[in-house]
């Protein structure tokens, strides 16, 4: 959740580290820091309770150094404050250490350092890395020596960079739990807990496996075990364009990843769709008809939006394949000492691909002997290395950090494994062709969606100021409505509750009154009269109702419509999500709020 960047060059640091922090930013806002050495300069540390651009502000012209480490915080442990902010030092200041994740035995190893000498000057977990570390750091040892050791006594999770003013020809980089990632450059090398940070200065990239730790030089690395034993890593090319790490002339992230679904519908159906055969080819599975014919139940996890779009997916894969099919929080599904069967499919959802709940529920499954797939957006992280099988969103990266592009096409995702099980089961030709063609539609449809913005601005400016929002929708539209809801309090801090639109006489239906909108999600089908009789309760309860539908409702029905395009009926949910996210992005601006960085969260949640 928070974001490390370093440095080691010919180059002065500083300049290297605050950018890579502004672009990691959206992973943790909460205070942030850099340290630097040089031949023979000592450590030079500069961090501020604040953003990104407080620590710039507050970094001197003379701060240099060819060695650096930064960070931006999202606090665990401690409040924010320029004392818990990282770098920490140990007590000698030769020693200076940046770290993801949480120590989770800190409270002893705190007591231990104690009682030998050290000073604590922060309330971290962190801070129990410097001092363990400078411990280790007896004469002639060497950095990565002091690290693999201190390590040793270490439990927990950590993605770390550790700087010594004494060997400031090295950074040492470790991993267990939350991602390092290597950038070589020429003559230099860079080191970032996400590609992103470093897209600008190196496409050549090494992500370190859990257990693994790094000595980083100015011409070169060396990848190690905690045995010391070397391990041989080749790089890979990330393919991401800088562009995608700008807004490009929008205000926002939020708004510019929004508008760009069309484009990054079409990249994740790119070459998936087989006209032929009316069916969706998909290679990453690593799983033939004959294997998929075997399976008898399908199991998704994920958490937050990654959750909701899981639900999406298993209401296309049971219908179309006739497969049962749920979805859980994997946040949830790790602790309840889940029963695994070999004949269910486990598929893991994951923009990032770090999120630390869903990653320790795809190992608790694979320890089990199941078999997991990952539906995942970034290349080469964590789940999608752990996952036997998968396919990647292409929906390119995604900043903001309400989920809105990947969302989209993880559904889309899930609609092209719903065809290909469909079509290795029952479903028809006709059926599929009728999917094929929905599927293609997409993003012209979702334009359509989107030349609506304004409007939806105007409602959202009319109804942000409410105390709450009730999102209501019926079996298939009922993961819309708690998406929608999802996004609402995420980014405007408006209370949002999503019922399905059949429980709310058993309840939800007191709270009705004029003060508590309710956003109705009501498609045209099946179950059509069945929600105009739920809206007419709501306005018998003199409730105001937006209704987001593929026809506008009796007037005396719904306050407001927003008319969407109709798809096929399986697909319906994925257009009708799309201004759900308008209104809540079009909310948040009218109430003044930080959109891309909404208070108390962070875009990956790489702790427990
Ligand atoms: C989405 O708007 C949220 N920020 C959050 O629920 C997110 O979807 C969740 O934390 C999972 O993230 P992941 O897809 O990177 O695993």
């Amino acid at each position: 959740m928070c974001g490390i960047v370093a440095y080691i060059g010919p180059k002065d640091a500083t300049p290297f580290l605050l950018e890579g922090l502004a672009r990691l930013e959206y992973r943790g806002y909460d205070s942030a820091g850099v340290a630097v050495t040089g031949r023979g300069g000592g450590i030079k540390l500069r961090k501020v309770k604040g953003r990104v651009a407080d620590l710039a502000a507050d970094v001197p012209a003379r701060f240099k150094g060819t060695t650096g480490i930064g960070h931006t915080r999202w606090a665990t442990h401690g409040v924010p404050s320029d004392a818990n902010a990282h770098p920490h030092l140990d007590n000698a200041e030769r020693v200076a250490v940046v770290h993801n994740g949480i120590i989770e035995n800190a409270d002893e190893l705190r007591a231990k350092l104690t009682a030998d000498g050290a000073v604590f000057r922060s309330e971290t977990d962190t801070e129990v890395l410097s001092h363990l570390i400078a411990a280790h750091l007896t004469e002639g040892v060497e950095l990565e020596d002091a690290v693999r050791a201190a390590l040793g006594r270490v439990v927990g999770t950590y993605g770390i960079a550790v700087l010594d003013a004494e060997q400031p020809d090295r950074i040492v980089v470790a991993r267990n739990g939350s991602p390092i990632v290597l950038g070589i450059g020429e003559k230099e090398m860079f080191a970032a807990s996400d590609v992103s940070a470093l897209v600008r200065y190196t496409r050549q990239v090494v992500h370190l496996e859990d257990g693994e730790l790094a000595t980083v030089r100015a011409d070169g690395f060396r990848t190690f075990t905690a045995d010391a034993r070397t391990t041989h890593r080749q790089p890979s090319t990330v393919d991401w364009e800088i562009d995608s790490f700008d807004t490009a002339g929008y205000e926002h992230y939020l708004l510019k990843e929004i508008h760009e679904q069309p484009g990054s519908v079409e990249r994740t159906l790119s070459g998936r769709l087989d006209e032929r055969f009316a069916t969706a080819h998909l290679g990453g599975l690593n799983l033939d008809a004959r294997e998929l014919r075997e399976i008898r139940r399908v199991k998704i996890l994920g958490c937050g939006s990654a959750y909701y779009a899981g639900e999406m997916g298993a209401q296309l894969i049971e219908e179309l394949s006739r497969i049962p099919a749920h979805s859980e929080p994997a946040s949830e599904f790790r602790y309840r000492n889940p029963v695994i069967e070999a004949d269910t499919l486990y598929v893991a959802v994951s923009q990032s691909g770090e999120t630390y709940d869903t990653l320790a529920a795809v190992q608790e499954i694979k320890r089990k002997g199941g078999r997991v797939l990952g539906v995942v957006n970034t290349v080469g992280s964590a789940i999608a290395r752990e996952c036997d099988g998968g396919i990647y969103l292409h929906a390119g990266p995604e900043v903001s950090v309400a989920s809105t592009k990947a969302f989209t096409s993880t559904v889309v995702a899930f609609a092209l494994l719903a065809l290909h099980f469909g079509r290795i089961h029952d479903l028809s030709p006709a059926d599929g062709r009728r999917i094929v063609s929905a599927l293609q539609a997409l993003p012209d449809q979702i334009r359509e969606v989107l030349d609506q913005s304004e409007a939806i601005a105007e409602l959202a400016a009319e109804y942000a100021e409410s105390a709450g929002m009730m999102f209501i929708g019926r079996v298939r539209a009922y993961p819309v409505a708690r998406e929608g809801a999802q996004k609402l309090k995420e980014i405007s801090y408006v209370h949002a509750e999503a019922y399905p639109a059949s429980e709310l006489k058993h309840g939800p239906l007191a709270l009705i009154s004029p003060e508590l909108p309710t956003v109705a999600v009501v498609p045209d089908d099946e179950l059509l009269d069945k929600n105009l009789t739920t809206l007419g309760e709501i306005k018998a309860r003199s409730g105001r109702v937006i209704a987001v539908a593929h026809r506008r409702p009796e007037e005396k029905l719904a306050d407001h419509c927003i008319v969407v395009p109709k798809s096929e009926p399986e697909l319906d949910p994925l257009l009708l999500n799309i201004p759900l996210q308008l209104l809540a992005y079009h909310a948040a601006v009218a109430l003044g709020r930080d959109v891309d960085k909404p208070r108390n969260l962070a875009k990956s949640v790489t702790v427990e």
